[in-house]
């Protein structure tokens, strides 16, 4: 049995944070783990070319313990770094060529994640232009090609995150030519590749997947805010999973019941520079992390002017001081 179908089994619907560049990295999703964890996490989407480029060439590829036990400067690596969680966790990966996908799957096999998830939803032009991503929507033998390949890489389970069509709804075509791949996972993000974010995704498109979907665990993903919604959405559908993306921004215990106070969520945003400064010391640019703010400040008295000062700030330091005082 893998893991998709155990997880599918335990609990209806299961719960995954969405893979998020920028965002769902190794600290975030510690963070996330310590307050209310998902089922199941996603790295942020690694290019196969630059897995291969920068991998070290004596295996086990170990970024940190490994050799002198320092994380590698190698930046498309930091994406797949993994740290000694209880929650499994799908690598997901990018490009146009099996055969990097397949020696990518191979090294990626030696890191500990639960399985291989491949890219075919994301919608942004530079993608797009040299046919990966969800361009793969209108090419089926590529796509196949690329899921051949990663299966023969690797014995974890592999899965597909893709949407519903490119510029017209294509459930039955796309979705249809995917579960003939016999894959052992698929997220269908219920909205095309010209829709973007910007209309409600398509709901009753993930129930027409899940009608068809024979073996294949189904997740389905589209404007789901917390974990009650993820109910009645798998109610509704009848998905085995339901993944949550930007919910998570406006509440970091979307995975839970709990409703948070100010104080948690300061400290919550405390807990996330330490392990930011111990994870990745210099090797992050600092205004990455300017990202997480609106995740931890928000919706309490004087939360944009806290915001706003700690925008300024030019360093972990000087943030801590202004959250200190703040307190
Ligand atoms: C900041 C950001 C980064 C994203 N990065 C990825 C990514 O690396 N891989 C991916 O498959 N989807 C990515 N997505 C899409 C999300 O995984 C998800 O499909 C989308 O946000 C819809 O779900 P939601 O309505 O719950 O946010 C990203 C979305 C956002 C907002």
């Amino acid at each position: 049995m893998t893991f998709w179908q155990k997880l599918a089994k335990k609990k209806k619907p299961f719960l995954a944070l969405a893979p998020m560049e920028d965002v769902t990295d190794v600290v975030f999703r510690q963070v996330i783990e310590e307050i209310a964890p998902p089922d199941v996490f996603f790295t942020e989407f690694t290019n196969v070319e630059a897995i291969l480029h920068n991998a070290p060439s004596d295996p086990p590829l170990n970024l940190r313990g490994g050799r002198k036990g320092e994380l590698l400067n190698n930046p498309a690596l930091y994406r797949l770094l993994l740290s000694k969680t209880k929650i499994p966790t799908v690598a997901q990966i990018w490009g146009t060529n099996p055969e990097s996908f397949y020696k990518s799957a191979q090294i990626i096999s030696d890191m500990g994640f639960s399985g291989i998830d491949i890219n075919m939803g994301c919608p942004q032009r530079p993608e797009l232009k040299i046919g990966a991503c969800a361009a793969l929507i209108k090419n089926h033998t590529l796509a196949s090609e690329i899921i051949d390949a990663v299966r023969r890489g690797t014995k974890s389970p592999v899965s597909v995150k893709t949407r519903i069509g490119i510029k017209e709804i294509q459930t039955e075509d796309w979705i249809g030519f995917l579960l003939t791949q016999k894959l052992d996972a698929l997220t269908v993000h219920g909205r095309t590749v010209k829709e973007m974010s910007a209309v409600p995704a398509h709901w009753d498109e993930i129930a027409k997947v899940v009608k068809m979907k024979g073996d294949t665990i189904i997740i389905g993903n589209g404007d789901v805010k917390n974990k009650q919604d993820a109910g009645h959405r798998a109610q509704e559908t009848g998905a085995d999973g339901v993944m949550i993306g930007r919910g998570v921004f406006e509440n970091p215990w979307c995975f839970s019941d709990h409703t948070s106070t100010k104080e948690e969520k300061i400290n919550l945003l405390k807990r996330h520079l330490e392990l930011w400064q111990e994870t990745w010391g210099d090797k992050k640019n600092f205004s990455v992390l300017k990202k997480y703010f609106k995740i931890y400040v928000r919706d309490f008295d004087g939360a944009s002017e806290l915001r706003a000062k700690l925008m300024e700030a030019k360093s972990i330091e000087v943030l801590k001081i202004l959250i200190q005082k703040f307190l």
